[in-house]
């Protein structure tokens, strides 16, 4: 073929196929596509009042009942489409060129614009290639015996007071993200780095008033103070030039990431975001469910049990290390359902770059889209008996793309692994050497904006040997 036929054919075929793309994701044109059911509200304030007067989930559920899988609606100010079908959820989070990532502008400011969830294209693809070079098996494989001693350390600290479970966990998740972005340096800038994020999220949920006084200004400062550590660390460790870090950090700062300081402060404080109140709270349900299900208990507690005494056996090094967090089938079952009866995100936002055609409904360019990954983890169709905290389901795997407690897609959380690891290494210390006993109200539900046990589940921890 000539060069000139073979140039023709090239670019009418790359036309065509840009043709049909088009003809695929966007409404057609010659026809009016009507919007999905639902109501829109009260002008401007929509139905705000009604999703938050109540536990969002019901609101959710009762719109599902009424208009189906798919619906429309209006809060915060913004149009929206809510969808609760595993399909429609894994066609909007794979669609990356079709939806993108939103968040408010002020919470852009707090956690910082250049970090890893506001964004997409190469700089993201580079960011998650990064991230996922420390917290994938490989890398975690080696910190498990400090995530240990950190675990450890945490339970001992719980003993002979009443504790606030979830405050208790996010100090050890707080530590653990620590120990995996700094490495062994945490140690040396843990309370002040720990002071500062404390007033950071305090302001996060806080109007976005930036005027001194107000929590919003003191988590702008705190943020700051932040940098300043993280500019600190970094400046120590460009001085000693000749050593290398596995850490976050190590590999934020390595010269082949290209990120400027800026970009890996904002990284740095998006990771400890994402990090901490996630697996805190999992964690926190963890403890609620097998209290309520001692049968359950017993079965986490026999095997975490066995690890130990076939260590003694076979005059095995004390302390956990990755092989032996291999073998806890039962305590992952618990935590998978733990994921899923809990759902602690129980929707994501995306918002609609062009006009999107989807199942014969118009999803308007601008407006939020909404995957509810809550009442598809809660759906009859999905999961027998669904409210029931049954373990045993994840004897066979779920069907596809009905469980996604961890996200899907490109924004998929990178730190899964490392959550599931920190959660069974504090739950293999927990059950073998603990009791617990929950005080107060047993049965409230708080959003903050994960779901939470009320008040974060207050309790009493005794060792079950002196
Ligand atoms: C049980 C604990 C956790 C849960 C349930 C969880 C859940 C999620 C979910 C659902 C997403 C996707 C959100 C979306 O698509 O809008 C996400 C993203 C993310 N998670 Fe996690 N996460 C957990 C722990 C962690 C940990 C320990 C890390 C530490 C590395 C982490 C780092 C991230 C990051 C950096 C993202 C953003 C990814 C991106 O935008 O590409 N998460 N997480």
């Amino acid at each position: 073929m000539e060069l000139t036929t073979m140039l023709y054919f090239l670019a009418s075929s790359f036309f065509f196929f840009i043709l049909l793309f088009k003809f695929f994701s966007s409404p057609k044109r010659g026809r009016e596509l009507p919007l999905p059911p639902g109501s829109m509200g009260w002008p401007y304030i929509g139905e705000t009042f009604q999703m938050y007067s109540q536990d969002p989930n019901v609101f959710f559920s009762t719109k599902i009942k009424r208009y189906g899988s798919i619906f429309k609606s209006h809060i915060l100010g913004c149009p929206c489409v809510m969808i609760s079908s595993s399909e429609a959820a894994k066609f909007v989070l794979n669609k990356a060129q079709l939806f993108k990532p939103t968040f408010p502008a002020s919470k852009e400011r707090m956690l910082g614009k250049q970090a890893i969830f506001f964004h997409q294209g190469e700089y993201h693809a580079n960011l998650r290639r990064l991230v996922l070079r420390t917290v994938m098996p490989e890398a975690i494989k080696n910190i498990v015996k400090d995530i240990e001693s950190i675990a450890v350390h945490a339970l001992q600290s719980c003993q002979g007071k009443p504790i606030t479970t979830f405050l208790e966990f996010k100090t050890y998740t707080f530590n653990v993200a620590l120990l995996s972005i700094f490495g062994k340096d945490e140690v040396k800038y843990r309370e002040d780095l720990k002071r500062c994020y404390y007033t950071l999220e305090k302001g996060y949920n806080s109007m976005p008033i930036n005027i001194p006084g107000t929590l919003f200004h003191k988590a702008m400062k705190a943020r700051k103070e932040i940098a300043e550590i993280v500019a600190r660390i970094m400046a120590t460790r460009r001085e000693k030039k000749e050593e290398s870090y596995n850490d976050l950090l190590g590999s934020f700062m390595a010269e082949k990431a290209g990120l400027t300081d800026e970009q890996i402060t904002d990284n740095i404080i998006g990771v400890i975001f994402a990090a901490r109140d996630t697996t805190a709270s999992v964690l926190t349900w963890i403890v609620k469910y097998l209290g309520e299900n001692p049968t359950v208990l017993q079965a986490v507690t026999e095997e975490q049990e066995s690890i130990v005494k076939r260590k003694e056996k076979n005059g095995e090094e004390i302390g956990l290390n990755w092989e032996d967090t291999k073998k806890m089938p039962m305590t992952s079952r618990v935590i998978q359902e733990t994921l899923r009866v809990a759902s602690i995100l129980s929707f994501t936002f995306r918002e609609a770059v062009e006009d999107v055609e989807y199942q014969g409904y118009l999803i308007p360019k601008g407006w939020k889209v909404l995957p509810l990954f809550r009442n598809i983890h809660h759906s009859p169709d999905n999961f027998k008996d669904p409210e029931k905290f049954d373990p045993s389901r994840f004897e066979v795997a779920p069907k596809p793309n009905t469980f996604m407690p961890f996200g899907n897609g490109i924004h998929a959380c990178p730190g899964n692994e490392l959550a599931k690891l920190e959660m069974l290494v504090l739950l293999h210390h927990l059950t073998t050497k603990y009791r617990w006993s929950v005080v107060g109200d047993k049965n409230g539900i708080q959003y903050g904006p994960f779901a939470l046990p009320l008040n974060g589940l207050p309790l009493n921890l005794y060792p079950k040997y002196k």
